[in-house]
């Protein structure tokens, strides 16, 4: 690979409020709002303004930028993302959003999402049971959940029709409580016509509240081995490499971090956070150990003075489950059309 992804969390706020969600939650931080470097919470504080976040997709073309991931919070729900969407596809980079569906229920977002020919569109739904689902995955409103997630992924199907983009998956945090979701989840997808699924393991730090109930741990290895497995007997939909099961194996079995040898997070991939802070990977223990030295913004700058030199991928002893979610994104282009060549 010679371009560079980007997971870029365009904004903080989220209309729902996962209880295990990177992001924490806004009862937890409006009375301890986090000030670490690289603490991410929905209060939004210190977003980037849609000015400099324009400028910086204004300075995409030409550089090595192939790919964004555009998550959050949840972006669908930033009024001005779809125009932030087609200033990126216009200066021919690839563009998946990541979402969790809800908003994909407004015909005006999807109309926008297939004129703006987004390349991917990943849902997250955690189970086939809307309790299991809306219990960790709660909407702020009290409203919306499971069967509105499934009606937004079937508008967005139903939309396409028979045309190549965009690529429509599901991705689905693994728990202690859904190791069962690997292979039912998939199943769903594969009945609602989706095109992937990825099932994700959960990370917490070990000081959450939930890591007890939620984190796997090393007796729970053979059976997602064993449901991890089942998921490349499948025809449909596609799933990661099977060298990712090895991944998530390593991560759950060992709560030490381990060693990704030429991993390619700080050269092939970047993590952008909304405050416009850029990192070589979201991994709290990764941005924990880069030294202000290091610390760069999109802010005021460009895409070609940030990404502009091919580096060489090095040997990362970091390696856990809070950055094992990237090797699915560096196997994205196994799901989408050829890249176009950049202008
Ligand atoms: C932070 S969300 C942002 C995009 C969008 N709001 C969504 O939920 O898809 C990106 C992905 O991270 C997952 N996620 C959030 N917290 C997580 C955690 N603690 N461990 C693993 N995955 C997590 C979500 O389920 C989602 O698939
Ligand atoms: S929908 Fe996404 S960003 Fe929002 S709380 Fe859930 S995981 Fe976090």
């Amino acid at each position: 690979m010679t371009g560079v992804s980007l997971l870029w969390a365009l904004r903080s706020p989220c209309n729902l409020g996962c209880r295990y969600c990177y992001f924490g939650t806004i009862e937890d931080h409006r009375d301890a709002p986090p000030q670490q470097p690289g603490v991410l919470s929905h209060l939004s504080r210190g977003d980037l303004t849609l000015t400099d976040i324009s400028a910086f997709a204004d300075s995409l073309p030409g550089s090595r930028v192939e790919r964004i991931f555009i998550a959050g919070g949840e972006p669908l729900i930033w009024p001005p993302v779809m125009d932030l969407v087609a200033a990126i596809k216009a200066a021919g980079v690839q563009v998946v959003l990541c979402t969790n569906g809800i908003p994909l229920n407004r015909p005006h977002i999807v109309d926008r999402i297939l004129a703006t020919n987004v390349d991917a569109v990943s849902v997250s739904l955690d189970s086939t049971d809307a309790l299991y689902n809306d219990t960790w995955r709660p909407a702020r409103n009290g409203l919306h959940g499971h069967s509105d997630i499934l009606d937004g992924i079937r508008a967005l199907l139903k939309a396409r029709g028979q045309q190549a983009a965009p690529r429509v998956g599901i991705y689905t945090v693994i728990t202690r409580l859904n190791i069962d979701a690997v292979t039912t989840v998939a199943e769903l997808a594969d009945d609602l016509g989706c095109d992937y699924f990825v099932p994700q393991p959960i990370a917490l730090d070990s000081g959450h509240p939930l890591h007890g109930e939620l984190s796997l741990t090393p007796v729970d290895a053979p059976a997602v081995r064993a449901a991890l497995d089942q998921l490349h007997t499948r025809p449909a939909p596609q799933v990661p490499a099977p060298t990712y099961t090895g991944k998530v194996i390593e991560a759950i079995s060992d709560t030490k971090p381990r060693v990704a040898h030429a991993c390619f997070g700080g050269t092939d991939l970047f993590f952008i956070q909304p405050d416009g802070s850029v990192w070589d990977c979201p991994s709290s223990l990764k941005i924990a150990a880069t030294p202000p030295v290091a610390h760069r913004s999109i802010r005021g700058t460009t895409a070609t003075e940030l990404f502009g030199h091919a580096g060489c991928r090095a040997d990362c002893r970091l390696f856990s489950r809070d950055c094992v979610n990237m090797w699915p994104l560096m196997d994205f282009g196994t799901f989408l059309p050829p890249v176009r060549p950049q202008p």
